[in-house]
């Protein structure tokens, strides 16, 4: 069933309605693999998805989530350059290392922060590799992108993240990106969405 307060529903439709067949998405927390799946969805057979977990735990679970829905998974050491090549590769490491892997600029990167869902909420993603890895992220999208990025302000730490991430996102100059927040207004420790798209300009 569909609920207008679903955040990640949204996170998901605002991250694929910039995609088209053969682009290049990323996914920056690929945890159990329900982003990543919709990313490869999105870009199709000739497209490349790109996610990151820090966590064993995280790609296993991604992987098993993509193989049974009949999507062919690749890994890829951490700090080597992709080929440009389709398919889905999935990388152990630190979402910051994302500056070392991307070959060229993705239409649609996303973040969906926190903890894995029944797993260790100890490792849960933190503001300094947050901030780290969302910075290069806006320097890696084409024209017409987004990074899409959900926030969870009600665990520990939570709020202080989603604080970093609209900082930094509100200070792009609004000639070159729209940056869009969603905020369930009457729930505020629900979910909230920012979404920075770089605008392209037409010749
Ligand atoms: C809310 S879950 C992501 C949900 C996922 N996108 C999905 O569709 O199932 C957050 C994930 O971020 C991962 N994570 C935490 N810190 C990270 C980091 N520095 N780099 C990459 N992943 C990280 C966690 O291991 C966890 O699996």
């Amino acid at each position: 069933m569909s609920s207008l307060v679903n955040i990640v529903s949204w996170s998901q439709q605002l991250a694929c309605e910039v995609l088209s067949p053969g682009d290049l998405a990323v996914d920056l927390t690929a945890g159990k693999g329900r982003d990543t799946y919709t990313l490869a969805k999105a870009v199709g057979l000739e497209g490349q998805v790109v996610a990151f977990d820090v966590q064993a735990t995280a790609i296993e679970q991604t992987t098993e989530f993509l193989q049974t829905n009949d999507l062919a998974v690749n890994s890829w050491p951490t700090d080597q350059t992709l080929p440009e090549q389709s398919g889905i590769f999935l990388i152990k490491a630190c979402h910051s290392t994302i500056d070392k892997v991307l070959h060229h600029p993705a239409k649609a990167i996303m973040a969906n922060l926190g903890y894995l869902p029944g797993g260790d909420q100890a490792l849960v993603t933190r503001p300094d590799s947050t901030l780290a890895a969302l910075e290069q992220s806006l320097g890696l999208l084409a024209p017409g992108g987004r990074l899409v990025v959900t926030v969870y302000p009600a665990h520990p730490g939570g709020g202080e993240e989603g604080d970093v991430v609209a900082s930094l996102l509100a200070l792009l100059p609004c000639d070159a990106w729209q940056v869009l927040r969603l905020t369930v207004v009457n729930s505020p420790e629900a979910p909230y969405l920012l979404v920075a798209e770089l605008r392209q300009f037409l010749s």
